[in-house]
């Protein structure tokens, strides 16, 4: 009989939960956003965030199993995100995931959030081929990473300051758009036009990446102006530092590290100029693009489920990246 993982994420500001297969197919996805209640913050705001996760996370579970159309009975396994996030959100999955499988008789698995992202590329459908250079973007981090197998990696080079998610919802907040700004940047850039000409921090450093020097430029310009802003050319002009960014290092990790594809994963990777470029580049250099659909590129419980699989697999923690510069011991 077919066996299935729940997956647990409240890492952030978002209960989600899913049920999925060993191959990745996904029987149900729930997602209990938070965006409203943070959104009058202009931010996410920690312990409403926890307090959220509380009222959510049962209800979501089981109408997970429920649109699934299985029960508890039929899970191999229970998969939960166990860091880096807010540790009171975290709390509320793992005491949660801890509780049902004590009750359930079911082995729980701590998985690291970034494991979860880098593996949303397979969901649904095997798409990344290795090696891979694989490219995360997401509010709380970015990086690029090298994997020659779904457990071998190598970081190549992460943000030495604010990840690009962070810098897109400042930016947000500044120009008065809604929380989170990503979106909302993605659509007025769109209609703007690039003639502000903000830096490129570390653009021909190496394979690490800055964002507060761009965060605080459009800060400052925004200081200086006399009148109100061109929204949308404030937006495209971000948009248009931030992509040649996160392009031109691709570019570099696809010249200097063997790849069959460019994968690209986070909450970032749903924006919409970010997608067209790096088609452009992947097409320009003969690999492949990955990229999960919008609904797996930010936060949710598929990926965890999926992460959740090789380590059942593997009957440990897939390999550590031994110069990870975050905050996790096993990755
Ligand atoms: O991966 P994710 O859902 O959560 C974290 O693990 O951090 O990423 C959330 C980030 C936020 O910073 C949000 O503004 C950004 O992804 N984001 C976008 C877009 N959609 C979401 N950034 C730019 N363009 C978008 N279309
Ligand atoms: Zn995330």
């Amino acid at each position: 009989m077919a066996k299935y993982i729940l997956g647990i994420e409240s890492s952030c500001d978002d209960t989600a939960i899913a049920v999925v297969t060993e191959q990745g197919e996904v029987l149900s996805s729930v997602i209990a956003s938070q965006a409203e209640i943070h959104s009058q913050h202009g931010g996410v705001f920690p312990e409403l965030a926890g307090r959220a996760h509380v009222q959510s996370i049962l209800p979501a579970i089981e109408k997970a199993l429920r649109d699934a159309g299985i029960t508890h009975e039929d899970l191999e396994a229970i998969g939960v995100t166990r860091g880096p996030g807010l540790i009171g959100s975290l709390l509320v999955g793992l005491t949660s995931a801890s509780g049902l499988g004590l009750g359930w008789d079911l082995p729980v698995i701590g998985i690291n959030h970034l494991r979860g992202h880098l593996r949303s590329a397979d969901l649904e459908e095997q798409r990344v081929k290795y090696p891979a250079v694989i490219l995360l973007v997401s509010g709380g981090h970015t990086f690029l990473a090298h994997m020659t197998s779904v457990t071998e990696i190598e970081l190549l080079g992460s943000t030495r300051d604010d990840s690009v998610g962070e810098a897109f919802d400042k930016v947000g907040r500044m120009l008065g758009l809604g929380f989170p700004g990503g979106p909302e940047i993605d659509r007025a850039a769109r209609q703007g036009q690039a003639t502000i000409p903000f830096p490129r921090p570390m653009l021909h450093k190496g394979l690490e990446f800055s964002f507060s020097g761009l965060k605080s430029a459009v800060a400052r310009y925004l200081d200086a102006l006399e009148g109100p802003p061109i929204v949308e050319d404030v937006a495209a002009s971000f948009v248009e530092a931030a992509m040649e960014i996160l392009l031109t290092k691709c570019r570099k990790a696809l010249k200097k590290y063997p790849a069959k594809s460019l994968v690209v994963v986070g909450g970032v990777a749903a924006n919409s100029q970010l997608r067209e470029q790096a088609s452009a580049l992947c097409a320009q250099m003969g690999v492949e693009l990955c990229l999960p659909p919008l609904r797996w590129s930010t936060d949710n419980g598929a990926m965890i489920a999926l992460a959740t699989w090789d380590y059942l697999r593997l009957g440990k923690h897939p390999a550590p990246v031994p110069q990870l510069q975050l905050s996790i011991s096993d990755f």
